[in-house]
C-alpha cells in the first residue's frame, strides 16, 4: 500500500478545488450505499467527478460498483456526495477505504452521513424499512487506523465510546416521526463479505446484539471519528435473515429493495442536514 497517503490526498484536494468555485467548501458528506444512488439528484449546482479520475480512488481491476463524487448544495448546505464507496471485498486496502473521509475532512467537512444496504437480523423488520445505526461491531478484521500514523488525521487510539452523534440521531428520529416513517434503531455488524452469512453466522450476530449486517460503513466511520467529525449512519434493510429459515438473497433484490427505502432515507437525511446547520 502507498506510503505517501498524506501527499496524495493533498494533490487530490488541490485538483478537486480547481474544479469548483473557490467559495465552495463541503461541510457535509453523504455516502450512498448500494441501491441508494438516486439521492444524488437532490444536489443543486452539482459538479460530478468520476472516481476513475481521482487518484486516491484508483480503481481495482474489476470494481463491483461505479463510483463518483458529486459536489453541490443540499438545500443551503455545501455537500459532497460519494456515489458508491470502496469495499474490502473489491480488494481495496482499509486505509484506501478511509481516503475519501480523510480527503473531505481535510477540505473542511465536519459531518458525515453514511447510508448502506443491510440485511435485517431483527425478525420484526420488513424489507424496505430503515434502521438508524446507534452503534456498530467491526467484524471485518481490519481497521483503517493501522499502519503509518498521520497525526493531523487524528489519534491512533481513537475513542469509540460515543460514535454515532446523539444530536443527529435525535434529529433523524424526529424527522422519521414527523414523516410517519417506521424507523428501527440498532447495532450494525460490519463484515468484509462478499459471501453472505450462513445460518450459524446469522445466529451468532443476533446473539452479539446486532440488528443489521452489511459489508461497509464501519471502516469509514472509524476514520471519520478519528477526524473528530459528527457521524450518522442509516441502513436500508433489504432482506431479513431468519437463521431458522434462511433464503438466498441476490444483488438484484438488494438493489431493488434499497431503492424503495431511498425515499424514506432521503426525507430523514434532508431534515437532518437542514436542522444540523440551523
Ligand atoms: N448480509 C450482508 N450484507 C448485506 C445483506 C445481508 O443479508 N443484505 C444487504 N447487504
Amino acid at each position: 500500500m502507498w506510503s505517501d497517503f498524506h501527499e496524495r490526498v493533498q494533490v487530490c484536494l488541490n485538483d478537486l478545488k480547481s474544479r469548483v468555485p473557490a467559495a465552495f467548501t463541503p461541510r457535509a458528506v453523504l455516502t450512498l450505499g448500494t441501491g441508494l444512488e438516486g439521492l444524488k439528484e437532490r444536489l443543486t449546482g452539482a459538479v460530478s467527478i468520476s472516481c476513475n479520475d481521482i487518484d486516491i480512488f484508483s480503481p481495482v481491476a474489476s470494481p463491483v460498483h461505479e463510483k463518483s463524487l458529486c459536489l453541490g448544495y443540499w438545500g443551503n448546505v455545501p455537500t459532497a456526495i460519494l456515489v458508491g464507496r470502496m469495499h474490502l471485498y473489491e480488494g481495496y486496502h482499509p486505509s484506501q477505504i478511509a481516503m475519501p473521509v480523510n480527503l473531505l475532512a481535510s477540505w473542511g467537512a465536519d459531518t458525515f452521513i453514511f447510508s448502506n444496504a443491510a440485511g435485517g437480523l431483527d425478525l420484526s423488520m420488513r424489507p424496505g424499512q430503515v434502521m438508524l445505526i446507534t452503534d456498530h461491531i467491526n467484524l471485518t478484521g481490519h481497521n483503517p487506523l493501522t499502519g503509518s500514523h498521520i497525526p493531523s488525521w487524528g489519534p491512533r487510539f481513537t475513542d469509540m465510546s460515543q460514535t454515532y452523534d446523539r444530536k443527529l440521531l435525535t434529529l433523524a428520529r424526529q424527522a422519521a416521526a414527523r414523516a410517519g416513517i417506521t424507523c428501527h434503531e440498532g447495532v450494525y455488524a460490519g463484515l468484509s463479505g462478499p459471501s453472505l452469512e450462513t445460518p450459524a453466522e446469522t445466529r451468532m450476530l443476533q446473539m452479539l446484539g446486532a440488528k443489521a449486517v452489511g459489508m461497509s460503513t464501519v471502516l469509514e466511520v472509524i476514520a471519520a471519528r478519528a477526524r473528530g467529525a459528527r457521524v450518522m449512519a442509516v441502513s436500508a434493510i433489504t432482506n431479513v435473515n431468519n437463521p431458522e429459515n434462511m433464503r438466498p438473497v441476490s444483488l438484484d433484490e438488494i438493489i431493488a429493495v434499497a431503492g424503495r427505502a431511498g425515499q424514506d432515507i432521503e426525507r430523514i437525511v434532508s431534515a437532518v442536514l437542514t436542522d444540523a446547520y440551523s
